[in-house]
């Protein structure tokens, strides 16, 4: 299983032979200027909620690629309103399996409005199961006790936003890696925008003492999960 990071909370999971593209915000994000969506080409793309720093790029991928959409009921309701019909519409607390593995659809703790202003469901975040591995995908959310059902999972990884001011901040993400019960942490959200800006090497530092394994990829760069 790979993943690579295109910034903000969109990332990439190959697994299974598939492509796995979540929260798709590339193109506006001048710090991912290098990235042509074009070349992307995933298999899926699994929607956390309706803001546009997630979804900017969602309708232009899935016409270029007809990838299968996962996401909630109500945005799955907006994108067939825009003529998109490869869909897979889910909702908090549920499981499906895919032909990579299984998802289940897990609470976040945030708001959800599609970009035109229509209603986006519920925010929600995703736990990938797939080559033997778990994944937690938390989405946009504070640190929530919900992150506790978690706990017994056996997490090989967790992406956890940490850039504050519209989700946690480093220090709750650190608590929520004891929620979870997890250790490898894959950081997102954090940078883009003058807001969420974070002090990296201090976020590391503050991990190393928590003793978990942070990562901070570039934009662009891969890991092995
Ligand atoms: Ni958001
Ligand atoms: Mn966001």
């Amino acid at each position: 299983m790979k993943t690579t990071y295109y910034g903000q909370s969109a990332i990439m999971i190959e697994t299974e032979g598939k492509k796995l593209l979540f929260d798709p915000f590339i193109s506006p994000n001048p710090a991912a200027g290098h990235i042509n969506i074009h070349d992307l080409e995933p298999d899926y793309i699994l929607v956390s909620h309706g803001h546009g720093d997630h979804v900017a790029d969602l309708l232009a991928i899935q016409r270029d690629s007809d990838a299968k959409v996962i996401c909630i009921a109500e945005i799955g309701a907006w994108l067939n309103k825009q003529g998109i019909d490869n869909v897979h519409a889910m909702n908090i607390g549920g499981n499906f399996n895919f032909d990579f593995g299984r998802v289940k659809m897990v609470n976040a703790v945030h708001s959800s409005t599609m970009p035109d202003g229509a209603a986006g469901g519920n925010p929600a975040g995703f736990v990938i199961y797939s080559e033997g591995k778990k994944v937690y995908y938390a989405g946009d959310t504070a640190l929530t006790y919900d992150m506790k059902l978690l706990e017994d999972e056996n997490l090989d990884w967790a992406f956890l936003p940490m850039g504050d001011n519209y989700t946690m901040g480093v220090d709750d993400a650190i608590k929520a890696t004891r929620f979870i019960n997890c250790q490898n942490i894959i950081g997102m959200h954090y940078d883009t925008f003058p807001v969420i800006t974070i002090n990296k090497d201090e976020a590391m530092e503050k991990f190393i003492k928590a003793g978990i394994n942070l990562k901070l990829p570039s934009i662009g760069e891969s890991l092995d999960l």
